[in-house]
Formats: structure tokens, sequence, C-alpha cells
């Protein structure tokens, strides 16, 4: 019977006393001179299985027992229980075959490596359980997110990667251009395009468009920021879920991204359980504990004036002070998340701090702005309702110099039909940090893209 480890996991009974063929990759290989034993993993799940291979059973034993670890095999054999391990079966084999040879310095032997080591051989960490777990996780959460939306009736919006639009206005722009770069040509006239364009900082401006037509979207992709900061929660290439949905208020907002964290944490607890166990043990201790508080939990909400209250109460602890209308500094974000023991949504942002999109409060100072706070990741969430009114929207893109050149169908969308709407952006890659308690961006997405390192 083809088999796959997965498989035999989940349904071990079928599979008892059965011969069974399962293919994957030598995790370790400890030979004794009548016998030895395979860690085998396929990827398919976290747990590796343990071969046992006897020279009487096997032709080839001597070679099997030089197979080095990263190899990759097949192997034929009867799966039996073993009750009194640690393990509950392991596989007899009856044949062994080498599938692709591994040489002797294997980066990735089995022992710990640093996560540096493993980022510079970032084609191979997706062989070790940490990496094995990680990237299980982000495609599980990923899946749970779309299934989140599409339960309630959501439309998953294509949002467009190339834009001639700086809709965060905050100009961390990568440019596109099929100019030679030698010679570069003063006048976008003669680019691709015939304008200026860049890669997308968010697919927000687009899914409000779509939000005003199917009422509840959502987008689900990379995303690309020329920020220059080398921190480890910036990528230059992320992923962002942007939900948009018409008639809904900030209120309404934050409930949906409540429940959506929620959601992802319980789909985790269902589908992930060995991987959680491995985080909580090895990488963030309590890990378990602390997500099960925010599935029970109502998230706390605060503005951001009384926030910098309470910032301001602990002054003497900060390296950067906390000031009335100065964004949050990291260590901000970590002692107000610490304070409240869990998710805090910080909302009612002074308007300099935020977009030009964001519908300002009747204070004439502060928008209808929210950013959920979490340990560990920072800022995990930023949305907004948005400017329905058009000349308050005109007014803010004046005040903050926003050319209306490439904006003129966003202002459009409040003239014909335009209503109340809000939405949210969610960084995938500070989601799969806060549900690892691995404290490097670059630890979570496969291939990481930051400042000076473009590698693999
Ligand atoms: O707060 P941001 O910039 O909000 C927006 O882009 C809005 N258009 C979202 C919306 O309302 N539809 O980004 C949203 C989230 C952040 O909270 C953070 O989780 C993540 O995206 N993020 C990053 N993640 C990794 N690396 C970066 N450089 C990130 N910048 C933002
Ligand atoms: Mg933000």
């Amino acid at each position: 019977m083809d088999a796959e480890v997965k498989k035999l996991l989940l349904d071990t009974k079928k599979f008892v006393d059965k011969k069974i063929k399962l293919k994957g990759w030598i995790r370790n290989n400890r030979s004794q001179k009548e016998f030895g034993f395979i860690d085998l993993n396929d990827g398919t799940a976290f747990e590796s299985i343990q071969i046992v291979y006897e020279d009487k059973a096997l032709e080839n034993f001597k070679e099997v027992a030089k197979f080095n670890v990263g190899s990759a095999i097949s192997v034929e054999g009867k799966l039996v229980l073993t009750p009194n391990m640690k393990q509950p079966f392991e596989v007899k084999a009856e044949t062994i075959l080498l599938k692709g040879g591994s040489l002797e310095d294997y980066p990735i032997q089995p022992k710990r490596h640093s996560r540096e080591f493993l980022r510079e051989n970032a084609h191979f960490r997706s062989r070790t359980n940490l990496f094995n777990a990680v990237f299980r996780v982000r495609s599980v959460v990923s899946f749970a997110i779309h299934r989140f939306f599409q339960e309630r009736n959501f439309i998953y919006l294509h949002a467009p990667l190339i834009t001639a639009n700086d809709a965060e206005g905050a100009g961390e722009l990568f440019q596109v251009s099929t100019l030679d770069s030698e010679k570069p040509e003063k006048d976008f006239f003669n680019d691709f395009f015939g304008k200026k364009t860049n890669l997308t900082v968010t697919g927000q401006l687009q899914a409000e468009a779509f939000a005003l037509a199917f009422s509840k979207v959502y987008t689900f992709g990379p995303t690309f920021r020329a920020e220059k900061s080398n921190t480890p929660r910036h990528a230059s290439e992320f992923w962002m879920i942007e939900p948009e949905v018409a008639f809904f208020d900030l209120k309404d907002n934050m409930e949906l991204a409540e429940e959506m964290i929620k959601f992802i944490i319980d789909d985790l607890f269902k589908n992930c359980q060995s991987e959680l166990e491995f985080f909580n043990k090895f990488v963030e201790k309590g890990l378990i504990e602390k997500l099960k508080n925010v599935q029970t939990k109502t998230f706390i909400r605060i503005t951001y004036k009384k926030a910098l209250e309470i910032l301001k109460k602990h002054n003497e602890k900060f390296t950067i002070k906390a000031a009335e209308g100065n964004d949050l500094a990291t260590e901000h974000e970590k002692f107000l998340t610490k304070h409240f023991g869990g998710p805090v949504f910080v909302t009612d942002w002074p308007k300099d701090l935020k977009a030009f999109y964001m519908r300002l409060n009747d204070d004439d100072e502060t928008v209808a702005a929210m950013d959920l706070l979490v340990p560990l990741a920072g800022e995990l969430i930023g949305g907004s309702q948005r400017e329905e009114r058009l000349d308050y929207l005109e007014k803010r893109m004046e005040e903050m110099n926003i050319s209306d050149k490439d904006l003129w169908w966003y202002k459009d969308l409040r003239k014909y039909g335009g209503n109340k709407h809000s939405g949210f952006g969610l960084g995938l890659e500070r989601m799969i940090m806060y549900v690892t308690g691995v404290d490097n961006i670059r630890d979570v997405i496969p291939f990481p893209r930051t400042p000076k390192h473009c590698e693999f």
C-alpha cells in the first residue's frame, strides 16, 4: 500500500501489520552491526517515522547502513505497533532503496543549528522540525483565513500587484520600470506603462471599489514595502489579508478582526496540535496557554489618548518617552500588551499619524483608526473606517500633498453609491510569529526579502 506519514498517523488501524510503501528523506541513520534505525520524514506531517532495518532482512544492509543524512529513499515494510515506546508505531523494513543520495557535508545534521545558520541554508531549512512546523502552520493558517471569509460570504479579490498609487502615502515604493537603468529617461511617458508605477503596498483601495459592489470582500496576497527598517518584524515582501466591508463602522471592523483571530487559533488547535506542542516546548514556553487565553477573552479596546495616559505614567521605563502626537514605539506596544495581558485595540489616532483615507472624527483631530497590538508581533492589524465624504477626503489629500491624478477613480467611489465602509489589514507573517512564538519575521516567510538581502 502506498502510504504517507500523515495518513499513517491519522488512520493507523488501517495500516497495522500491512505492507506499506513510504518515500522521504533521512533525518537520522543509526546503524549497528546487525540492525539499524532510520528517522524518515516525508514532510506530510510534523512527525518522523522510525524505520527498523536488519541485516537478515535486507540484501543491501551494508549500503543502507551508510546512507547519509539528507538522502531521499523509498521504503517497503510492515507497520507494527510499539505500545511501549515513545512513538506509536514503526516500520520493519523489507526493502530500502536510495532515490537520491546526500553528501557527507549536508548542512542539516541531526543536532541543534542556530536560526542564523538555517537562514543561510533556507533551501534546506524546511527539513528541520522547526521550519517543518512553521511552514505547515503558515499553510494551515492561510487556508483557515480563506475559510473564515468564504463561510461568511466574502468575495476573494485579487488586487493588482503593479499600480500607479502610493496608497499608504508613505513613499516606501519599489518602482516598476523597464527603462534602462543605465540611461534613465527623465519622464515616465516613455516607460512601459506610460507613467510612474510601483509594486503595491496594499490592495485596500481596489478592495474598497469591490466592497461597494460585493458588500464584503477580502484580498490575500503579497505586498511590497521599501522600508529601510531592518527589524525582526519588517519584511520588504510580505503577505497581507485585507477585508473591506460596506456599511461597516470601526466597531464592526474590530469585531470582525477579533472573530477572525479567534477562528484562526481555534483552527490551529484542531489541525496543528503537534506543531503547537513543539513550539510550546522549544520556542515559546506558555504559548498554548497564551493562545487559549486569547480564545476566551474579549480583546481590550482603548483610545490612543487613553493609551498615552497609561504610557506616560511609566515613562521612566522607556528609552523613547511616550508623548502626545507621536507614534507608539515598539517598547510602548510591548508595555501595553503586557499591561493588559493580551491583544489590545488602540483606536482613534491623531490624524497626522495615519493615512489620508481614514475617516476624520468629530473632534477634527483624530481619525477612526484601529491598530491591534499583540505580544511579540507588535502591530498585528492596522485598519480604519474610510472617509466616505468626498469634501473631507479631498481636503485631507490636499493637506497631505497627495496627488489626485491617479486617484480619480477612488474619488468617484464617493460620488456614486459611496457609503460608510471599513476594513483592515492583517500581516500574515506577524500572525505566524504570534501563533508560533518565532520572534523574527525572517523565520516565518519561506525565502525572506529584507534590506540588502535577496538570496534564494
Ligand atoms: O498598517 P498597515 O500599513 O495598513 C495598511 O496597509 C492598510 N491598507 C490596511 C487596511 O486597512 N486594509 O499594514 C497592515 C498590516 C500591519 O498591521 C502589519 O501586520 C503588516 O500589515 N505589515 C507588515 N508586515 C511585515 N513587514 C512589513 N514591512 C509590514 N508593514 C505592515
Ligand atoms: Mg499600520
